[in-house]
């Protein structure tokens, strides 16, 4: 949560500075501000709200530093005011920090700075560190001082520091939040994630946990905590700047709906199985798989418990991450640890691999994000190829890692030899027809969308569906309560007659998902219950199932697949619904009101 963006240039670095944050809007968005040195002296503005109000405040001024630094925030500690927007200052007014995450210990070392006479003037957590290291400041050089700082904090931190007496100097430190360096011909930039910078430069440095970076014009320098000199590796991006764009989109969102047929392409096409054969050993002997993951990540991992059971036959769990550190499955040395994430920086999902890997269990990644946290931490890492996702609301990154477990579960039967080599080719030769069926289910946008205007009112909405299809039911409610601000609930069919069916009547409308698998007359018979009690059916149905139509208010249809590829078709369908929906109901689609796509706090 929160963005932060610094940059040293040749040229003045206060648009830099705030097309960076634009595009790093995502982590949050309760209120922004930069800081440049101007001869010698720090230049501000902040404000609550938006990127564009803190644009809308600076139009008539021009501000001339060549370093700076800037912020958009997820407010954790203190409302999102104008008082509480980074960047902060010393009492002195010589340094500025920018952070994003949470200082645990601040109240004790705000309460020992007070006695020295610093004075606060907001309530966050971030602000004791600039004191902080005003304090070493008067005895270290800026490097050392922000390293003793460093030290002093418990929680998790990426910041950045500047100061009136050293221009030219950005120094930034991190510890379980995100930090990249990126090296432009004549500028450089620390950022809280590549898009900030990708139009000046590819070239960057993803900083390891514990390690504090000094920029100074052209050179840089990595050292630990500890002050020892610490290697680093430039890496080129790969994807560029038109990925992290909209192209004409009216929302980022609904441009990586429309990505996901490449998306797919692109993960299931990469040769996964060669890194997989380097350790088949370890997978050969793997007797249970637990998933973990939190959001729509955790309903990826929920449906693709039922791929591994089924076609390898281990036994699977998903997990949610809040939870699993405080109820820790049997772990041992034959236990697959799968972590989901499309950022690699969800908190809870990195404590719950730490808790794995105290456990000595063996940890493979499934995630978007090269260089982030999670993909340090595991043993093996298998990313998806999505590209890169700005929209809060995860689409393509989540089609794209069904896709990507289900070709490992794939793998993992083929290692366990739980399925035939025509089998094992068969699941292969379907996976990769993925990409034209959403095409297909794509094309159905005009009668999702009339589905939208049609129930754009209601004030709740029911998912249902049975096995891996309850996991799909899950994430349609939840991208329709996440976007549209509708209360949804994702129900398992068979439960509805346990309690839920006395909340159906006609304003309560059913998105079921009935396809023609295993559970398709039970389905059936759910629906007619429904139906029975005068409620209104949205049903997301196989291609020519007439018996549906007979039945159901509405029928979106998906082309026939197998069962075990089909949460990765249903997925679409239940994005445009929840997409058209607050389209209709006039919502902030990219960024809904109190998230953040990365959430990188407990
Ligand atoms: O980056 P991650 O995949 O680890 O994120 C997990 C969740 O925060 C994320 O999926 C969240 O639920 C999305 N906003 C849902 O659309």
């Amino acid at each position: 949560m929160c963005g932060i963006i610094g940059c040293i240039s040749k040229k003045p670095v206060s648009d830099i500075l705030i097309d960076g944050l634009k595009r790093l809007e995502y982590r949050g968005y309760d209120s922004a501000g930069i800081v440049v040195l101007e001869n010698g002296v720090f230049r501000s503005e902040k404000t609550a709200g938006k990127i564009a109000d803190l644009e809308e405040l600076l139009k008539d001024q021009v501000f001339l530093g060549n370093t700076g630094i800037g912020h958009t925030r997820w407010a954790t500690h203190g409302t999102p005011s104008t008082c509480n927007a980074h960047p902060f200052f010393s009492c002195d007014g010589s340094v500025a920090i920018v952070h994003n995450g949470i200082i645990e210990n601040y109240q004790e070392i705000r309460n020992e700075l007070i006695k020295k006479k610093h004075r606060f003037l907001s309530e966050t957590d971030s602000e004791v560190v600039v004191h902080l290291v005003e304090d070493y400041l008067k005895t270290h050089e800026p490097l050392k001082a922000v390293r003793l700082s460093c030290n002093k904090l418990e929680g998790s931190f990426a910041m950045v520091f500047m100061f009136t007496d050293y221009p030219g100097l950005l120094i930034g430190a991190r510890l379980y939040s995100p930090l990249v360096v990126g090296l432009g011909k004549k500028q450089t930039f620390l950022a809280s994630d590549v898009p900030a910078f990708l139009r000046h430069t590819k070239k960057v440095v993803y900083l390891k946990d514990k390690e504090v970076v000094q920029i100074n014009k052209c050179q840089m320098k990595v050292v630990d905590f500890r002050g020892k000199k610490k290697d680093y590796q430039i890496d080129r991006v790969k994807w560029d700047i038109q990925s992290a764009e909209k192209e004409g989109y009216a929302h980022f969102m609904l441009k990586e709906i429309e990505e996901q047929p490449e998306a797919i392409r692109r993960t299931v096409n990469y040769p996964h199985y060669s890194t997989l054969e380097r350790i088949r050993n370890k997978f050969k002997d793997v007797h249970r798989v637990v998933l973990v993951a939190c959001g729509t990540a955790w309903h990826v991992a929920l449906a693709s418990k039922y791929a591994i059971e089924e076609l390898a036959r281990v036994p699977a769990d998903a997990i949610l991450g809040s939870e699993f550190r405080y109820a820790p499955p049997p772990l041992d040395k034959n236990t697959l640890v799968i972590a989901v994430s499309q950022s690699g920086e969800t908190a809870d999902t990195l404590a719950a691999v730490r808790c794995a890997k105290e456990h000595g269990t063996f940890c493979m990644a499934i995630c978007n994000v090269v260089g982030s946290s999670l993909t340090r931490e595991v043993d093996i890492t298998l990313y998806t190829y999505a590209g890169p996702e700005i929209s809060v609301a995860s689409t393509k990154a989540y089609t794209a890692q069904l896709s990507l477990l289900t070709l490992f579960a794939v793998y993992l039967a083929k290692a366990k030899k739980t399925i035939s080599p025509k089998v094992e080719r068969g699941l292969l030769n379907q996976i990769k027809t993925l990409p034209d069926k959403i095409k297909q289910v794509l094309s159905e946008r005009d009668v999702i969308e009339k589905c939208a205007e049609a129930y754009k009112r209601v004030n709740n909405f029911m998912y249902i569906g049975r096995r891996n299809n309850l996991a799909s039911a899950c994430e349609g409610a939840l991208k329709m309560k996440e976007i549209s601000y509708t209360h949804a609930e994702g129900y398992g069919a068979g439960e509805m007659k346990h309690g839920p069916l006395a909340l159906v009547d006609g304003s309560f409308p059913t998105v079921a998902i009935v396809l023609k698998d295993r559970v398709y007359v039970k389905m059936l018979s759910n629906i007619q219950e429904i139906k029975a009690r005068g409620g209104v059916v949205i049903a997301i149905a196989t291609k020519g199932d007439k018996n549906i139509k007979r039945i159901a208010d509405w029928v979106i249809e998906i082309p026939n697949v197998s069962e075990i590829l089909s949460t990765i078709l249903i997925a679409v369908p239940l994005q445009l619904l929840a997409y058209y929906t607050a389209v209709k109901k006039g919502r902030e689609i990219d960024q809904p009101r109190n998230l953040a796509k990365s959430v990188t706090v407990e």
